[in-house]
């Protein structure tokens, strides 16, 4: 019956329906609701001191599905590494501060805290790896102290960062939270502070929920991106609120595709907004974004590749999305940084639906040539009169009103 409707219909329906039925699966398909904060098998007090043995022990000897409490009080610890099935809940009013010693994270090259050419010298402050089911939970806080001097020196890791700025190398520091190869990972509520790199990364993982977390960093820490969900699929990141110094959240494909990823509800002020790229050589897909409110992030909606990396982007669905006082709300670009090489990036089906953008704006669409364009859609996208457009091999279906008035953004996010 289908296929005779669609024989009187055409092509042109066929397209329209073959794309909602796309749009159906251009998600987490995993049905993510509220995460539930597991029971505890062992409480653990601060000691004042080093604690980094004793939150690990309790750690290796929680039972599978509870979680290993900090109770309220200021922790300091090196590396952790959370076992499969096992939970750090951090409880309200407990801080749990990554000791600023580059010893401790050293991978074994002597070159965690200093500049190399690689960057990939130490190892992350909490770490899971062929994790199933582990997660942080609760309302206290991880102090990452980016901005503390390091142990036997006089910089902190984030001046080590500037530092690599200025001699054109990479940092060696850690990472705050890294998931490797692991399923059915959650963070639920807590807040994640002072990243000295990135502040959460997953790579390779399936079944992710990021849910009600708060990350924070200065605009001006270099690296310390959010969320960066690298080759994993069946991501769900709803109710954060993120305000750091590089992408909000970064979408990549380094080693592996990432799709099925929901990103609902959340508020983004500082950052670099709402990121896919730039390493999407294995491809970027299936990916909704409904309810953002960005609040001084430089980039809003923001895709990045070039013939360097390469990546298939494509069914990336953007709606009720609100930006205020964002530099370039619309940000798509096939040269990105402008390195080359012989890798072809493609942008396809990528919508934009319901998008208010309350202050003026650069909007720049990017595509690699005529032949290779970014495909982009437009429909209810409101913005502020005198923005200024920037499009090259762009092919744009519908588009915007410049019908802006004097609004505001209301709130979506995790309070
Ligand atoms: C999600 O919920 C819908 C509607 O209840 C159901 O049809 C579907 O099978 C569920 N999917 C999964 C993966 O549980
Ligand atoms: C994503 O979730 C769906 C629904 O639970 C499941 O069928 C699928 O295998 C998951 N994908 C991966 C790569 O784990
Ligand atoms: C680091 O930042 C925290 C707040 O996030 C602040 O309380 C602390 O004093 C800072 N430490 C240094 C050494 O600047
Ligand atoms: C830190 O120490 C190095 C030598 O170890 C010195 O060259 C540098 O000037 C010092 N930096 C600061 C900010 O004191
Ligand atoms: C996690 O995966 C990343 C990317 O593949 C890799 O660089 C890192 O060494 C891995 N870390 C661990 C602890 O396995
Ligand atoms: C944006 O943030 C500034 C300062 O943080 C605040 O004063 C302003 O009300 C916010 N604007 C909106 C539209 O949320």
């Amino acid at each position: 019956m289908l296929m005779n409707m669609l024989r009187r219909l055409g092509f042109c329906a066929w397209f329209i329906i073959f794309g909602l039925i796309n749009n159906v699966s251009a998600r987490d398909l995993r049905n993510v609701t509220e995460p539930k904060t597991p029971e505890t098998c062992l409480s653990v007090q601060a000691s004042g001191g080093e604690d980094t043995e004793a939150i690990q022990i309790a750690l290796d000897s929680c039972t599978e599905g509870k979680a290993v409490a900090l109770s309220p009080g200021t922790f300091y610890s090196g590396p952790l590494l959370i076992p499969s099935g096992v939970s750090l809940l951090v409880s309200h009013g407990a801080t749990l501060k990554a000791l600023a010693d580059p010893e401790l994270y050293d991978l074994g090259a002597n070159t965690c805290g200093t500049l190399n050419e690689y960057g990939v010298g130490c190892k992350a402050f909490i770490t899971m790896v062929g994790a199933i089911g582990s997660g942080i939970y609760g309302r206290g806080t991880i102090d990452g102290q980016g901005n503390v001097t390091m142990a036997g020196r006089n910089i902190s890791w984030w001046d080590l960062s500037k530092a690599a700025q200025r001699a054109g190398n990479f940092q060696n520091n850690p990472r705050l939270v890294q998931i490797n190869n692991s399923l059915d990972i959650t963070l639920y509520q807590v807040t994640l502070i002072n990243s000295p790199f990135y502040t959460v990364a997953s790579s390779e993982t399936n079944g992710f929920t990021v849910w009600g977390v708060t990350i924070l960093a200065p605009a001006s820490a270099r690296n310390t991106d959010g969320i960066d969900p690298i080759g994993s699929q069946n991501v769900t990141i709803a109710h954060c609120y993120i305000s750091i110094g590089d992408d909000n959240v970064a979408i990549k494909a380094l080693t592996a595709p990432s799709r099925h990823i929901s990103v609902l509800n959340n508020h983004f002020d500082s950052g670099n907004g709402m990121c896919i790229g730039s390493e999407v050589n294995h491809g970027a897909s299936d990916v909704t974004v409904s309810g953002i409110t960005f609040n001084g992030s430089k980039n809003g909606v923001h895709i990045k590749s070039n013939t360097f990396r390469g990546g298939h982007v494509t069914r990336i669905s953007y709606s009720n999305l609100c930006m205020y006082n964002v530099q370039k709300p619309i940000h798509m670009d096939m040269e990105y940084a402008h390195l080359r090489g012989n890798r072809t990036p493609e942008f396809h089906d990528i919508s934009l639906s319901n998008v208010r953008v309350l202050t003026k704006g650069m909007f720049m669409l990017h595509g690699l040539s005529e032949s290779d364009p970014v495909y982009v859609r437009l429909k209810d996208v409101h913005i502020t009169k005198d923005s200024e457009w920037f499009t090259s091999n762009a092919v744009i279906t519908g588009t915007y009103i410049d019908d802006v008035g004097d609004e505001s953004c209301g709130y979506t996010g995790n309070n």
